[in-house]
């Protein structure tokens, strides 16, 4: 049994070495196991951010694309905007001063609060305030102060609905042919005249006179030209500045823009479109 006991020693002892060179390879292992694990999380952190960040800043920076994307589209359009402008001034010219194919718009134009009607800033087809109170109680104030000093004005035409200046366009494109009329006459939709605002002045008992440029050297027409401002008026269509306002010398055709702006207007001895700078 010694022998036994003896052998049984030596076999107690080879199976101790046994199990603890299996719990020194199993510790190994598992060292290794937790080595490896923890080297491989801290190689994906470094090596790329976690998915989240990622789909996030991958996002930011398609968002960034597109914003880019979009700000060039807007650079291009903007090009092809003042391409187009510049294409529009050109065919300005050899289309009597309009825009071919500009649509009439929603809205009248103001430029620093001033209402605007010429070749370029058309009004609405629908717009029809009819004539201003106001333009007509400072046109009879200036009718009774041009009575004493000897006149006797009549406003011959204001307010033209949008309908009533197609009639006359075409009557006179009818008469003279569209380049003439386009000298002289507004397009439906383009005359000061729909405003409200516009008054065509001559002298009554000389109706010879209206709507010439004879009227511009009568006593009357010139006392027109030195004291309208006074009233809020000024003469829209001057002596050669038909390339500015669109139309020839009218010496009839009286804007009233209120005595403040008439004054400066007249001191600064520009047409309203030089004044306001949409020339
Ligand atoms: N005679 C001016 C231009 C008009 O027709 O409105
Ligand atoms: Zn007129």
């Amino acid at each position: 049994m010694k022998r036994t006991t003896t052998y049984g020693y030596k076999n107690d002892s080879k199976k101790k070495y046994i199990w603890i060179s299996v719990g020194v390879v199993v510790i190994l292992a598992a060292a290794i196991a937790v080595f490896y694990y923890f080297y491989q999380n801290n190689e994906n952190k470094t090596a790329q951010p976690a998915p989240t960040e990622s789909v996030e800043e991958q996002n930011s920076e398609q968002e960034e694309k597109t914003e880019e994307n979009e700000s060039n589209l807007m650079d291009e359009g903007n090009t092809t905007d003042s391409n187009e402008e510049q294409g529009e001034s050109e065919q300005q010219i050899t289309n009597n001063g309009y825009i071919e194919g500009q649509p009439l718009p929603t809205e009248p134009t103001f430029v620093e609060g001033v209402l605007i009607a010429n070749k370029k800033y058309p009004l609405p087809s629908t717009f029809a305030p009819g004539e201003s109170e106001e333009a007509r109680n400072a046109f009879e104030q200036m009718a009774t102060d041009a009575r004493i000093a000897g006149f006797e004005l009549v406003a011959f035409s204001s307010y033209r609905s949008f309908e009533y200046q197609d009639t006359l366009y075409h009557n006179y494109v009818n008469r003279d042919g569209q380049d003439n009329a386009d000298r002289y006459s507004a397009r439906p939709g383009y005359s000061e005249h729909q405003t409200g605002l516009a008054f065509d002045i001559g002298e009554k008992g000389k109706e010879d006179l209206w709507l010439t440029e004879e009227f511009g050297e009568t006593e009357a027409g010139k006392w027109l030209v030195e004291n309208a401002h006074k009233y809020g008026f000024i003469l829209r269509y001057p002596q050669g500045k038909e390339e500015i306002t669109g139309y020839m010398y009218e010496s009839w055709h009286f804007r009233y823009l209120g005595v403040d702006l008439a004054g400066k207007v007249k001191q600064a001895n520009v047409t309203l479109e030089e004044y306001l700078g949409v020339e």
